[in-house]
């Protein structure tokens, strides 16, 4: 085989770290891709999305010789490895959309061979992994099929897939034992599961279980809104010295391409019967309105001689978590179309995403009336709310000072 490994979405958030890993580790890894124009961008050096390490690996990996990248889908057949990492999102009605996955099946299904090992790496609906067995057994083709989740937290992976154990479950112990052998050149620690299910369960459930906590936490900081409390001097009290309440997360925006799609397929999966799952969906996706609401009434509650709808809101910080350039279901972008049906003028500014609209921080500073954090960028924190007594400054994730910026009634 020409190929160690083959990263079908190999351009993508969860692919190129894994590529450039392995290639690092030295093996000979190609990354498939359609983007050929991102693949480009690899190819020159420079990593298209934030990822902390990810330039100095990737040259290093592209000076090495055993990174390659295309968009040739026959490199396929090339390769002893193939793991799969494409997007594996929900429709619009919140149904897991499958079409990635089949397309890939279903156009490539020739260039598959006896002998390869095919891994399954993106979060995929329960039951995903059989399917795709039965797919190659259907066609007499001796592919053996594992799934091992990507558990990363994005931006961090370089860093990350050396330090987390990996979980993996096939069909039968060569296929388990070939894909051990494969990840042991990232990580010594190696978790087996016996069914693929419960491997594909464990990655949902984590995902699902992230997206509760930081429900949790949301709920709790409008209850305690609700009575013009300050939920962080509440949440410091129930955290400081308590080892109980530790993972207990601080309120923002649960945002992303991953645990709500994710929480969401789960529920699918036990026919939409997933209340909890559900009431996390609702406090967390609800939470940019409710910021919004907030705003409007305590203007009113204060006899603000100014009409509200006639105020500018600012938004810092437009991606989906802090030091991310990627805007994928960023509750940011919620937050702004719900302030655009309510005020006349929204203006944003993100540090890393950038886009022709947005303004400067000085300028959307001075033009506004209400400053929102939308993402608590690092860059942010020099803000000194403060300097402008005039201007309400919102920020529910508490990084600048709470006493001028909560909420109250
Ligand atoms: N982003 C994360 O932090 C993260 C963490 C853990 C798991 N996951 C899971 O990993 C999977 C991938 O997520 P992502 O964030 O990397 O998505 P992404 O959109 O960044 O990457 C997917 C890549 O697949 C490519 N692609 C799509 N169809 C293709 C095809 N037919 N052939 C070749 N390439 C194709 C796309 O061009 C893209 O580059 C998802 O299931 C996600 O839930 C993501």
């Amino acid at each position: 085989m020409k190929y160690d490994i083959c990263v079908i979405g190999g351009a993508g958030h969860v692919g190129l770290p894994l590529g450039v890993a392995f290639a690092n580790a030295n093996k000979r890894t190609v990354l498939l891709d359609i983007n050929k124009k991102t693949l480009d961008t690899i190819q020159s050096g420079t990593f298209p999305f934030r990822e902390e390490g990810g330039d100095g690996a990737l040259k290093k990996a592209l000076k090495s010789g055993t990174l390659f990248m295309t968009t040739d889908e026959s490199v396929i057949s090339q390769s002893k490895y193939l793991i799969i990492v494409i997007g594996t999102p929900i429709d619009k009605y919140l149904n897991p959309d499958f079409s990635g996955l089949m397309k890939i099946l279903k156009l490539h299904s020739n260039h598959f061979r006896d002998g390869q090992v095919l891994i399954l790496r993106s979060t995929v609906y329960p039951g995903t992994s059989h399917y795709v067995q039965k797919f190659f057994a259907d066609k007499k083709k001796k592919v053996r099929v594992v799934f091992c989740p990507e558990r990363i937290v994005q931006g961090y992976a370089l860093r990350e897939l050396k330090e987390l154990p990996q979980i993996i479950a096939g069909f039968d112990t060569k296929a388990v034992r070939l894909a051990s052998n494969l990840f042991k050149a990232l990580t010594k620690k190696i978790v087996t599961v016996s069914d693929p299910m419960e491997a594909e369960l464990a990655k949902l459930f984590s995902n699902t279980w992230r997206y509760i906590k930081f429900a949790v936490a949301n709920q709790f900081y409008m209850i305690a809104c609700e009575q013009g409390l300050n939920y962080h001097q509440i949440h410091n009290a129930m955290t400081k010295d308590y080892d109980r309440n530790k993972d207990l997360p601080r309120p923002g925006f649960a945002a992303g391409p991953c645990l709500f799609k994710d929480t969401m397929q789960l529920s699918a999966f036990n026919n939409n019967n997933f209340f909890l799952g559900h009431s996390a969906m609702l406090i967390n996706e609800g939470l940019p309105n409710y910021i919004i609401q907030q705003i409007k009434h305590s203007l009113r509650r204060g006899n603000n001689d100014r009409d509200f709808k006639f105020m500018t809101i600012g938004i810092l910080g437009m991606a989906f978590k802090a030091e991310s350039d990627d805007s994928r279901d960023s509750l940011s972008y919620k937050l702004r179309k719900i302030a655009e049906i309510e005020v006349n003028t929204v203006i944003c500014h993100d540090v890393y995403i950038k886009d022709p609209s947005f303004v400067s921080i000085g300028e959307l500073i001075s033009k506004s009336d209400v400053i929102i954090l939308g993402t608590p960028h690092k860059e942010y924190l020099k803000i000194k709310p403060a300097n402008y007594p005039e201007k309400l400054f919102i920020d529910i994730w508490n990084v600048w000072d709470t006493k001028i910026l909560q909420i109250k009634k």
